[in-house]
């Protein structure tokens, strides 16, 4: 395997140099490791790296990273990036005062988008959804989870998947599965809501399961969507054929999300915009990453989940874009990080290692991905001629990125 060796960085932001991957909690979300004056020596892995001084004098290929930064590459633990057409009437109307439930329960919302994935044919999907993976890894992205839940029938949830599956195998980001079968009721089962749930679970599940389509399972546990009972029993059901949980919750009410995602060893509770102390003590003894998601705040101007709050409790935080058609249609993490850092109030440190280290944690890659350590994937990018990593979160909306490696190999913007 051919090495490369990037020389004179400015600076190297996320090292660790033991094995250290952690999760980052409370106060220690400020720390980051950095060295100035730097070079990194890869071939698919971060072989080593160090101050100039220590630079090593040979590789197959070496470049000069003057007056660049290099960051490992985001690691962005929720998104939707498999669906079809996209619902920017839903957001006019939004601007014109309609609300987002009262557009989903007059059949917008998610069953717009599902109507739209069900007439759209899998090569068709793979294709818009590659082209958002190219897009998001422009923006600095090397690892993503992807959710299904916009096809509602078995036969769409069962080619969501696939593409899913399809992208994993063409693609150099790092890519988890959540199967997301209940994310909304369709409209033919409304009179009828246990009759979907069982196909949910009597024949979604265990097909997906025996064919190995996802890595987890995701509800909508919310208002207007499915109650903390119906959660319960499908999250259960999916533990039993070895599918680990993921779960939205708490973004438009407290609807007891947080705590039935804990009760079933959720890896990671998101959205969390309507949450109290009561779910941050609960958080507080659980392992389950607490996963905020800044733009769907900014974008359906609804309250910011409390990170601020969060973390001055002890917490620590995920921070992911939730690339979707009706609440974010953004996948660029650096512009969601920005948004963090001032609606939020969180430091530029806090963002970078949400969306890093504790991201890699929220999709259980944080032996691998998520900081630069000797052994990881060579995943990272290299800035353009930027000061430092504040000046990233502060000049928002500007792509920073200027080639980013994955898996030591780079990608062409
Ligand atoms: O994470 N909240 C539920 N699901 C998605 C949005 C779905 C949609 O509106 O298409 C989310 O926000
Ligand atoms: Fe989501």
């Amino acid at each position: 395997m051919r090495t490369t060796l990037i020389k004179n960085i400015k600076s190297i932001y996320g090292i660790t140099n033991n094995a250290d991957n952690a999760f980052k909690k409370g106060h220690q979300m400020k720390n980051v490791g950095i060295i100035h004056d730097a070079y990194i020596l890869f071939d698919t892995k971060i072989l080593e790296f160090g101050p100039m001084s220590d630079c090593p004098d040979r590789a197959d290929n070496i470049l000069d990273g003057s007056d660049s930064i290099l960051l490992p590459a985001w690691c962005d633990s929720h998104s939707h990036i498999v669906f079809a057409g996209s619902r920017e009437n839903e957001f006019v109307l939004r601007l014109q005062g309609k609300t987002y439930e009262e557009i989903a329960k007059s059949g917008g919302g998610i069953l717009n988008s599902a109507e739209k994935l069900q007439k759209t044919r899998p090569e068709d999907l793979y294709r818009d959804a590659h082209k958002r993976l190219n897009e998001v890894i422009s923006y600095g992205t090397g690892a993503i989870e992807i959710k299904s839940g916009y096809g509602l029938t078995f036969e769409s949830e069962i080619n969501m998947l696939k593409v899913i599956r399809l992208l994993k195998e063409n693609s150099d980001v790092e890519i988890k599965a959540t199967f997301l079968g209940a994310h909304a009721i369709p409209k033919q089962y409304a009179a009828d809501r246990n009759a979907y749930i069982r196909i949910v679970t009597e024949e979604m599940l265990p097909y997906i399961a025996t064919n190995n389509l996802a890595d987890y399972c995701d509800v909508f546990c919310d208002e207007g969507f499915y109650t903390v009972d119906e959660t319960d029993h499908i999250l259960q059901k999916a533990a039993n054929l070895g599918l680990k949980a993921k779960i939205h919750a708490n973004e438009l009410a407290n609807s007891g999300g947080v705590q039935v995602g804990i009760k079933n060893n959720a890896v990671s509770v998101d959205h969390l915009e309507r949450i109290g102390m009561e779910e941050i003590e609960c958080l507080k003894h659980s392992d389950t990453v607490p996963t905020a998601l800044p733009n769907v705040s900014f974008f359906l101007n609804i309250p910011y989940a409390p990170c601020r709050q969060m973390i001055d409790a002890g917490l620590g935080i995920a921070l992911a874009t939730d690339y979707n058609p009706g609440s974010s249609p953004s996948g660029n993490m650096a512009l969601m990080m920005a948004i963090a850092c001032h609606q939020m109030k969180l430091t530029p440190e806090e963002v970078f290692n949400a969306a890093t280290i504790n991201g890699a944690h929220a999709m259980e890659i944080q032996n691998t991905h998520g900081s630069i350590t000797v052994g990881k994937a060579a995943s990272f990018f290299l800035t353009d001629n930027i000061p430092n990593l504040a000046y990233m979160f502060y000049h928002f909306g500007a792509n920073h990125i200027q080639n980013i490696w994955l898996n030591g190999k780079i990608q062409n913007k």
